[in-house]
């Protein structure tokens, strides 16, 4: 049996970690030759040697995603090791919390944009070219449920990812415009259990809440269904919009919450 998308040469952005290595294991399990980036030098290698202990096809590339030189060159990387790019999953992202808008420095704002939004928007930037001269292919961002409505203390978390909920659209857009067969389309997880709530108070400088965020416990209160979500349930919709499955699906947003963002928690008992 063939997997989802085989043959086919993927891009995973922050695949060190949580949903990213979730992603990225799954492509490959479906086939795909996987270019795993990361800032985390340590944990990407670790991501790559698993795919490829498993049977699958995988290689890692330090980058930060706000580095416009470090994009061409990976761009160019990919074109030399593959000489195609089918499939790119702009994933990387942090998350800064703070009590109150007022409390949060510009720097802090600024650093969350670079990444969540800025490393998106060069994602797309440099990887078009190569992604054309594959003759289509399909480019997934990862925004949020915190891009679809606003969640207090997380406003700039939320103009991030709201920024990349439309700019997928608008790339869509492009994309159709040219012809070019390439499909674009944003995931929004809702409440999932990663490092990534580990961090956000660290990434706040200390301005945020002083204990880590446990997903379970938010999610057991917040989300219909009554737990967090696994970054391999994310990694199953991002498999769906990279495969030729969702051929017909473009500039379109897949939730992915539990049923957070379709109304209040009603559970009985
Ligand atoms: P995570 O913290 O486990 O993984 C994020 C990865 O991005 C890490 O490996 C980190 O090293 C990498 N990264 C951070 N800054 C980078 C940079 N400048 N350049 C390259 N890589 C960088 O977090 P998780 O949960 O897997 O998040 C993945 C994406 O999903 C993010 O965009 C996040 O905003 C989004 N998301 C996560 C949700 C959750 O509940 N976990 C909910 C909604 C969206």
């Amino acid at each position: 049996m063939t997997g989802q998308v085989e043959g086919k040469v993927a891009l995973v952005t922050g695949g060190a970690s949580g949903i990213g290595a979730a992603v990225a294991e799954l492509l490959a399990r479906e086939g795909a030759s996987v270019v795993v980036t990361d800032i985390d030098e340590l944990r990407g290698p670790e991501v790559v040697a698993r795919i490829n202990k498993n049977g699958g096809q995988a290689t890692f590339l330090q980058q930060d995603v706000t580095s416009e030189p470090r994009w061409a060159e990976i761009v160019a990387e990919v074109g030399r090791q593959h000489g195609r790019l089918d499939i790119l999953v702009s994933n990387a992202g942090i998350g800064i919390a703070v009590p109150s808008i007022t409390e949060m420095s510009l720097a802090d704002w600024r650093r969350q944009t670079a990444i969540n939004l800025d490393g998106v928007f060069l994602s797309v930037k440099h990887s078009l070219p190569l992604m054309r001269t594959a003759g289509g292919g399909s480019i997934v961002m990862m925004s949020s449920l915190a891009g679809l409505r606003g969640a207090a203390g997380l406003s700039g978390y939320c103009a991030t990812k709201g920024g990349v909920r439309l700019f997928a659209k608008a790339i869509a857009m492009e994309c159709a415009s040219f012809g070019d067969g390439i499909r674009v389309n944003s995931v929004h997880p809702g409440i999932i259990d990663t490092p990534i709530w580990g961090k956000i108070p660290t990434e706040a400088h200390g301005q945020g809440q002083n204990a880590p965020i446990d997903p379970e416990e938010r999610a057991k209160m917040a989300t219909p269904l009554g737990r967090a979500g696994q970054a391999d349930e994310i990694a199953a919709g991002v498999l769906y919009l990279a495969s030729d499955a969702s051929r017909y699906v473009t500039g379109t947003e897949l939730v992915i919450d539990g049923g957070m963002f379709a109304g209040g928690v009603a559970r009985k008992g």
